[in-house]
């Protein structure tokens, strides 16, 4: 017979058009799943020596080789690439044939590539799962300690673009770091899905080989075995999921940059970002960009659209395999990619920033961002909420006609709104009393700070970052 660089050529009588060979092909893509596609290979062979397909010589046999196609593939990993054969499964085949002969065209004995390629997909997407908390857990620690470098670093809150509240820039930080935790534990709660194992789901129906499927879900670190092999085969659930992740973590990453973007621009001017993350116009001198970030929103938008051709591409699949599937692949790693990338840029953004302090409290005590401070003075006097409300807001007025701040009205201006103003309205309305007023979980308070700071410390060092 001649040799084969196809899986299926039996049934044909005619060659495969050029056009569509490269049509079909994946292998520029998912030789990414070598690795794991060998791994999961050499797991199905000790289950096929555990049910007697294999004896014990050919089953070592094939697992050295094995050993050494992976050797291959760890020294140049895109080897294959250019090897004009269909799939990574394909290759890894047609090399172990190369070298133990008629014995590897027995590895494939009960296995489809529908249950193989499911298989080695979901263990790519564990080690990656795992490399992003990493990521995510850095990020976090960096936000943590630019909030405790800016913990007294007092700055306007916004909302609406308006001037609110105060905060402090650590306030600002904390606020991210809630979000990259949200993200940390969605992936870890998709790690309890990645760990049931396809593999054993034959093409679609399970396999003819009376395999242990828990037992070969173990050897390959998975915690036990899917249940219906038609399922089985056809779901990328964990590819949406993962997708669906991805696109949350850079709606954060985007808004982050997005309020960058804003404190570094030439009006607010709270913060300066590092020259090497900026880069320049080619004909306005005086230009430095904050290109890095915009980069960053830019590419959100690809990985939302990821998410929603995945979802379209599994809206009208009939069960079970069907080839649409194989784009999943194309799809998933650069997203992925773009995400890892954006939250390497995003840690070294937080690491180099300067913050200009002054700028910060000076636009913090413009605004009248202490006139809540005020209606909470007069509620502690007696005065309904409603009814403080409207005579701060009065006052207000007044103070922006005389182009001043509230705590540069005379205690006379204030008593005319009311009776019961007195000199500690000056003390409450500083700018420190009302970041220190806030004083209940959650809030702004330095206190409050410093505890939600010692506690993702204390979790992230639980962790080893
Ligand atoms: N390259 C294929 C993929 O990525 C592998 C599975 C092919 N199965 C098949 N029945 N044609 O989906």
């Amino acid at each position: 017979m001649k040799k084969q660089k196809k899986l299926w050529g039996g049934r044909f009588n005619q060659k495969t058009h050029p056009l569509f060979e490269k049509f079909n092909s994946s292998i520029h893509i998912d030789y990414i799943l070598a690795k794991y596609d060998i791994l999961g290979s050499i797991a199905w062979s000790e289950s096929l020596l555990e049910c007697n397909v294999l004896t014990d010589e050919e089953q070592h046999q094939i697992q050295n080789a094995l050993h050494q196609i992976l050797q291959q593939v760890c020294d140049n990993p895109k080897i294959m690439v250019n090897s004009h054969v269909e799939d990574i499964h394909t290759w890894i085949e047609v090399q172990l044939i190369k070298r133990i002969g008629n014995l590897g065209k027995k590895l494939h004995t009960g296995r489809s590539r529908n249950d193989q390629v499911t298989t080695s997909l979901k263990l790519w997407c564990k080690y990656i799962v795992h490399d992003l908390i990493t990521y995510l857990q850095k990020i976090q620690y960096t936000l943590i300690l630019q909030a405790e470098i800016s913990l007294k670093c007092i700055m306007p809150g916004y909302t609406h673009l308006q001037r609110a509240q105060p905060i402090t820039f650590a306030f600002w930080c904390l606020a991210y770091v809630e979000m990259f935790n949200r993200d940390e534990s969605r992936l870890n709660n998709l790690l309890y899905r990645l760990n049931v194992s396809p593999l054993g789901s034959g093409a679609l129906s399970g396999t003819f080989c009376k395999i242990n499927r828990e037992k070969l879900a173990l050897r390959l670190g998975f915690a036990s075995s899917t249940r219906n092999s038609l399922d089985a085969v056809s779901d990328r659930d964990y590819v949406v999921e993962l997708l669906s992740i991805a696109s949350m973590s850079m709606m954060h990453l985007s808004r982050f940059s997005e309020d960058f973007i804003f404190f570094n621009s030439g009006e607010v001017n709270f913060i300066e970002l590092s020259d090497f993350l900026t880069s320049g116009s080619s004909l306005m001198p005086q230009k430095k960009n904050p290109d890095a970030l915009e980069l960053i929103r830019g590419k959100t938008g690809s990985v939302y659209g990821s998410l929603i051709s995945m979802l379209v591409i599994l809206k009208g699949l009939p069960l079970s395999y069907n080839k649409d599937l194989q784009e999943d692949k194309s799809i998933l790693f650069p997203a992925i990619n773009n995400w890892i990338i954006c939250l390497k840029v995003a840690i070294l953004t937080i690491k180099t920033v300067k913050i200009n302090i002054n700028a910060c409290l000076k636009s913090a005590c413009q605004g009248y961002s202490n006139a809540t401070e005020l209606t909470e003075y007069l509620v502690h006097k007696g005065v309904t909420f409603r009814e403080a409300h409207y005579i701060v807001g009065k006052i207000v007025l007044e103070a922006i006609q005389k182009k001043c701040a509230l705590e540069d009205l005379n205690i006379s201006d204030f008593q005319r709104y009311h009776i019961l103003f007195d000199c500690d309205v000056y003390e409450k309305l500083n700018v420190l009393n009302c970041i220190n007023s806030k004083s209940s979980k959650g809030g702004v308070s330095f206190r409050q700070m410093l505890h939600h700071i010692m506690q993702i410390k204390k979790s992230l060092h639980a962790n080893n970052i």
